[in-house]
């Protein structure tokens, strides 16, 4: 069957069935066109919470589809892809972050939305990379130990400079594989082009960066720009994106190798078979006390962000 034709499949069925389909934009441009929403990590989490439709299909990664459910547990949420998970989500553990606490006694857990259902319930806040430097500004402790993202880490200590942050090792295997010497050549390529990055790479990347944002604000920087040309530091889905929606403007990518093969694992064919007999995917199921404990540092994320 070709692309357009199961498109118009996906759209009809979604419409009988009343599914809402929610995207990361890092997922195929394909999907993205058959979605009811396309967004970032926080733009998801809001739109978990208000979209009518009874089931969600999540395209994007675990941790994403646990947040839709942890704020619509009353929703049927199916993970696209059962296998889909983040690498960063699953690196820290509750006993980790317990005992880290004990070492910074008084402080205030802020968890990266990137972790599992079983770490919020241990966290205080959760954060986004676009709420991030605005909730750890505003929230009224001082000292703050940030999970498990250490480049975003980093990248909100420089921001808010009067807090005491600490950070664990952790971090995105495909933003932290980013190094300087790239950048660099990729800059020297292109001369005239204005380097976006998203602050899940390493500081000495970050530092050359015209823009630093989430998915969302760079897509939302380089649309209203003067300039013509772009560099992309973040995952190269962002590129295809904006070369649709502004033909007139140039994007390279910073490296070939920024690509989150995760969120590469759900095909349109997979959001079909879902909607067409609920073959594949995985629905989400978490415990009530999870859900509960879960959502405290969601909610709180919601309120400061
Ligand atoms: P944002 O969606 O917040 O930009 O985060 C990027 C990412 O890596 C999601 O997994
Ligand atoms: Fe996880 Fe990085 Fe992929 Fe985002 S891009 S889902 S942080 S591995």
């Amino acid at each position: 069957m070709k692309v357009a034709e199961l498109q118009a499949e996906v759209l009809r069925l979604k419409k009988e069935k009343d599914v809402c389909i929610l995207a990361h934009s890092y997922v195929a441009r394909e999907i993205a066109e058959v979605a009811d929403f396309v967004g970032d990590s926080f733009q998801l989490s809001v739109k978990a919470k208000d979209c009518p439709q009874k089931t969600v299909i999540l395209c994007g990664v675990r941790f994403m589809a646990e947040t839709v459910k942890i704020l619509s547990p009353e929703k049927k949420v199916i993970l696209s892809a059962a296998e889909a998970g983040c690498p960063m989500a699953e690196q820290l553990d509750v006993e980790i972050v317990e005992q880290a606490r004990k070492m910074f006694p008084g402080c205030a857990v802020v968890a990266y939305i990137n972790t599992t259902a079983e770490l919020k319930t241990v966290c205080d806040v959760c954060v986004t990379s676009s709420s991030a430097v605005k909730i750890v500004s505003n929230m009224p402790q001082d000292k703050i130990l940030f999970i498990p993202d250490c480049n975003l880490g980093q990248y909100v200590k420089s921001q808010v400079p009067n807090k005491d942050i600490r950070y664990m090792q952790g971090g995105c295997p495909v933003h932290a594989a980013m190094t300087r010497e790239e950048v660099l050549a990729a800059k020297a390529a292109h001369p005239n082009a204005l380097f976006l990055v998203h602050p899940e790479c390493v500081p000495e990347v970050v530092e050359l960066a015209d823009f630093v944002g989430s998915t969302a604000a760079i897509m939302n920087f380089a649309k209203a720009s003067e300039a013509k040309e772009f560099i992309i530091g973040t995952e190269n889905s962002i590129m295809e994106h904006l070369q649709y929606d502004c033909p007139g403007k140039m994007f390279y990518p910073l490296s070939k190798r920024l690509i989150c093969m995760n969120m590469k694992l759900t095909t349109l064919g997979d959001v079909a078979n879902i909607l067409r007999d609920g073959r594949g995917g995985e629905e989400i199921v978490l415990s009530p006390e999870m859900i509960e404990k879960a959502r405290r540092p969601i909610d709180a994320m919601l309120a400061f962000g």
